[in-house]
């Protein structure tokens, strides 16, 4: 299938709100390249909606190249560049599981690749990831709120959880999440809701990778005295996000970042 690719150069320190902004409007079909530089990256979007790119340009001061691609030559740029990602010792995510071989240590979760979020290359992927492997413990029954393709459900189901849900809005994420989990082998359930409005029942942790206003909209809704992983905040708002949970007398455990990206650890 023919397609616009819309390519576009920016600073580096702003790439987190392109990508936000791309995942606020659920938009998953694009990547992006370090340029030789490391000053500047360059974003790949496909999408035939010229006002969205129009509005990147304004919104960001760039210009904007477009140019006709195939499907597929996006599809398989994209996936010669992924590799084996090691989250931390002893938890990987293997996000091409026909080309790579498991590591033989610890835990490795398999994704296919494809256009739904979450092969886990993302830092905010990979630091709700470690902290899931710090904070689950055996037995645990865990809520994967905006599950993506399943990849933290699944993390979750080898770290010990008893139980996991995967919830998500999207058909395509709904459906991949359930592809992951007989890729893995590992049961959980697979449901669609908007954050927790059709889920009826508690868990001891939930685990929310998600852009920040939508976190902001979960928090509300959570159980008291649960363990809650949040993920996606962007280094500026770090903060707002602290002083937030902190309004809701949640108390924060941890903060983990890694480049443009926070990820908290909160008892509510
Ligand atoms: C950034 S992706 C994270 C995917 C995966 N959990 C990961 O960590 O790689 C966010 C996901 O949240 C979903 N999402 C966004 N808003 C949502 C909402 N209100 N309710 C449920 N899911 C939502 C999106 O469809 C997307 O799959």
């Amino acid at each position: 299938m023919k397609r616009k690719e819309w390519i576009l150069k920016i600073d580096s320190k702003r790439s987190n709100e392109i990508f936000e902004f791309l995942s606020f409007y659920g938009l998953t079909s694009f990547y992006s390249e370090s340029l030789p530089n490391g000053k500047e990256e360059t974003f790949h979007i496909y999408t035939e909606d010229k006002s969205m790119i129009d509005e990147i340009a304004k919104k960001f001061g760039v210009t904007c190249e477009m140019k006709i691609s195939n499907d597929e030559d996006w599809i398989s740029i994209w996936r010669r560049s992924l590799k084996i990602i090691d989250v931390e010792k002893g938890l990987h995510i293997n996000p091409d599981p026909e080309r790579f071989q498991d590591p033989e240590d610890g835990i490795t979760v398999k994704v296919t690749p494809g256009m739904a979020f979450g092969t886990g290359e993302h830092e905010t992927t990979k630091l709700a990831a470690s902290l899931l492997k710090t904070y689950l413990k055996d037995g645990m029954r865990v809520c994967d709120v905006g599950c993506g393709t399943g990849v933290l459900s699944a993390i979750a189901k080898k770290l010990g959880a008893s139980k996991v849900l995967a919830v998500d809005m999207d058909e395509d994420a709904l459906k991949q999440a359930r592809e992951t989990a007989v890729l893995n082998d590992v049961d959980y359930e697979v449901k669609k809701s908007d954050l927790l409005l059709n889920v009826n029942e508690e868990f001891d942790l939930y685990v929310a990778n998600i852009v920040f206003d939508v976190l902001l909209k979960l928090i509300p809704q959570l159980p008291h005295k649960v363990l809650f992983i949040a993920s996606g905040v962007d280094k500026p708002r770090a903060d707002e996000f602290a002083n937030f949970c902190e309004k809701m007398d949640f108390q924060i455990i941890e903060k983990r970042c890694e480049n443009e990206w926070c990820a908290f650890a909160v008892k509510t």
